[in-house]
């Protein structure tokens, strides 16, 4: 008998596994990268960018083509960037020998290192080969050869850039900005910046004194609709053995407001308490419970990199979203002081994503987890003990 396994993945969903809806946007993205246009895909942090630029990446592959896909976050120096392209590149290249021995020559500015792993599989990384001098030089020259390999394969090169903006947040990140649109520019590759921080990747992509103004299409990866979403859910307990009530699985999807993340981590939850037995509503709120202590550290690090004022404005709209946080009844009912330090905090926690505007103006916060977790985790009401009245 096979071993069952919790069918919800808190990590990037697997080439194996099955991905929820997106299928317009994969499908337009595949064509996208079939005639090597450039494009943005834009959602909050946890929404299922990664999981389906790594689809992308295989239906690609599957149809011949080449895709690389290197992750860009929190990277340190342009000189990082450089070994971590270069790093993916060769991967990417590693589909057969014959590609490797023609392709990876044409990347000058490294050397792949093949590594055995003790299982016997292998492993590659890239070593500079003393070429280009400076980390920038380096960078310049990894992205130049993936235009050079692009340009000896019969499709254009797929290169996925995820969590992109992280580049241009480096110090000299103007200077990498504008040395990399220089070099991409005329290329045959098709790029897919990936992004999480939407301001900062939206600004790179759409305002004019950015070097890489309109150097792609924006798209915005959209929530999964709440049905479909919930009838997945239903399909993938069913299928590792576990009969889920739909009006179960839409009550998670409701509390979990469609956020991929947020509706997966409490999935997994329910389905590792309740498995193989059907899950009642009290499951399901020990299950949110258990997720929510699950991501206790998480936004806990969150909360505290914030500052004292940009955390008492999460606060504030975690308790209630509003389209005017600047508007007196708003700051009275919130107790809210300053104005202009609403301002300052409203910047700050839109670029670091934790809060966005719907289509009506209104501002939420992105991750619904930590909206729970904030009004759970600093309740105004505590149990106290007093001494009995006499
Ligand atoms: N289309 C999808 N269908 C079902 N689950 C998904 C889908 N996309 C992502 N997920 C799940 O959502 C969570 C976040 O996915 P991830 O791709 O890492 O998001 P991001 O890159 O936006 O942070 C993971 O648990 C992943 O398994
Ligand atoms: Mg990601």
């Amino acid at each position: 008998m096979s071993a069952i396994r919790n069918p919800f993945s808190k990590t990037v969903v697997g080439d194996d596994e099955p991905l929820c809806n997106q299928k317009s946007l994969l499908a337009a993205l595949m064509l996208e990268a079939r005639s090597g246009n450039n494009n943005v895909l834009l959602a909050p942090r946890r929404c299922g960018k990664t999981s389906l630029a790594m689809r992308l990446a295989r239906d690609y592959r599957a149809e011949g083509g080449l895709a690389t896909y290197c992750d860009l976050s929190s990277v340190p120096s342009a000189d990082a960037a450089a070994d971590r392209i270069a790093t993916a590149l060769f991967a990417s290249l590693s589909v057969n020998d014959k590609v490797f021995t023609r392709l990876s020559r044409l990347v000058t500015a490294f050397v792949p290192v093949m590594t055995m792993n003790p299982d016997g599989s292998f492993s590659v990384s890239a070593a500079a080969s003393g070429l280009a001098k400076s980390g920038l030089d380096r960078l310049v020259s990894v992205v130049s050869s993936l235009d050079n390999i692009s340009s000896n394969s019969k499709t254009p090169l797929l290169v996925i850039f995820d969590e992109f903006q992280d580049l241009a947040m480096l110090k000299d990140g103007s200077h990498i900005e504008a040395a990399l649109r220089s070099t991409i520019q005329h290329h045959k590759a098709s790029y897919l910046f990936v992004g999480s921080r939407r301001k900062l990747l939206r600004d790179m992509f759409e305002s004019p004194k950015r070097a890489f103004y309109r150097g792609a299409t924006t798209r915005e990866l959209p929530l999964i609709e709440p049905d479909e979403f919930s009838h997945h859910l239903v399909a993938r307990a069913g299928k590792s053995g576990a009969l889920w009530p739909q009006d179960i699985a839409d009550t998670l999807v409701a509390i979990g407001e469609c956020h991929t993340y947020s509706v997966t981590a409490i999935a997994h939850a329910l389905y590792e308490s309740t498995a193989p037995q059907v899950p009642n509503e009290d499951d399901l709120a020990q299950a949110v419970h258990t997720a929510l202590a699950r991501e206790t550290s998480l936004f806990t690090s969150v909360y505290a990199s914030l500052t004292p004022q940009s955390r008492t404005l999460i606060e504030a709209l975690a308790k209630e979203s509003t389209r005017q946080p600047m508007s007196g009844e708003y700051m009275s009912r919130q107790r809210l002081s300053n104005a202009a330090t609403i301002k300052k905090s409203l910047t700050a926690l839109i670029n670091g994503d934790h809060i966005a505007k719907d289509e009506s103006g209104r501002i939420y916060l992105t991750d619904p987890l930590l909206k729970r977790w904030l009004n759970s985790r600093w309740s105004s009401q505590q149990m106290i003990s007093m001494p009995p009245i006499r």
